[in-house]
């Protein structure tokens, strides 16, 4: 469904990301983790072209580069970025609106809608309330709220734990484990690196804009190295 051949992007003299591949069939849920400054932010930006960068990257079979970003969203690929990026002068409502922006099926937006309440209750509870007043974890609901009302086939999650309460987390969680269930194809980020590789089918380790191991999750979580550099061990 993605393919990612030999990303490279660079900011001014900085070379953040120097020539990675990776890829991500339809119905996995792949994690990229590695620590700050590792390349995973400017990576999503790539794939979801916004931003300029070299290599290939193919969004089921078709280049993104050159594309818009509601485009990419009308063909299936939505990302919640790092620090969730809502429109803190709309209410909840709007923001999961907007997420339907590039659909037609206006019958089927208002059920999605509904069912987004009922995933997040908490959102349904303040529908009315400006985004921008909510927590950071109510504001990542929203965040992933606002990427599902688009109604994904690729759903780009950029470290969606990052900031929250243990609670809020466990939240977080528990949705892309039920995502997943439904058969979503999902792309995660997380320096929670313990958390994704329990959910992930398969991970690439990020370094300092290199890819330095991918796997099974389950053999990375047995990885030594990982071990050591990213759960904590000594
Ligand atoms: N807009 C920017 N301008 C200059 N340097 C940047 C910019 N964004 C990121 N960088 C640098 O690129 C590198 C990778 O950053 P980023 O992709 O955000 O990493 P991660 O998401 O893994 O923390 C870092 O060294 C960071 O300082
Ligand atoms: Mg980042």
């Amino acid at each position: 469904m993605l393919s990612v051949q030999d990303l490279r992007v660079h900011y001014g003299g900085i070379q953040a990301v120097k020539g990675i591949s990776l890829e991500v069939q339809r119905g996995e849920l792949v994690c990229l983790i590695g620590s700050n400054g590792a390349g995973k932010t400017s990576t999503m930006k790539a794939i979801t072209a916004s931003l300029a960068f070299e290599g290939a990257v193919r969004f089921k079979d078709r280049a993104v580069a050159g594309q818009g970003a509601w485009d990419l969203v009308g063909q299936g690929l939505a990302m919640v970025p790092e620090g969730r990026g809502v429109f803190a002068r709309m209410s909840i409502d709007e923001n999961l609106r907007m997420g339907a922006y590039s659909r037609s099926d206006s019958k089927e937006v208002l059920q999605d809608l509904a069912q987004m309440y009922a995933l997040f209750p908490r959102l349904q509870e303040r529908r009315t309330q400006l985004a921008g007043t909510l927590s950071g974890g109510e504001q990542q609901m929203l965040a992933m709220g606002r990427a599902l009302m688009s109604r994904p086939e690729l759903l780009l999650l950029d470290e969606p734990s990052m900031g929250l309460s243990p609670l809020m987390v466990d939240k977080i969680f528990e949705v892309i484990a039920q995502l997943r269930a439904q058969g979503m194809t999902i792309l995660l980020v997380e320096q929670n690196a313990s958390r994704a590789l329990a959910l992930a089918d398969r991970a690439y380790v990020m370094e300092t804009g290199l890819i330095t191991l991918s796997g099974p999750a389950q053999d990375l979580m047995h990885d030594p190295a990982v071990r050591q550099a990213y759960l904590g061990e000594a």
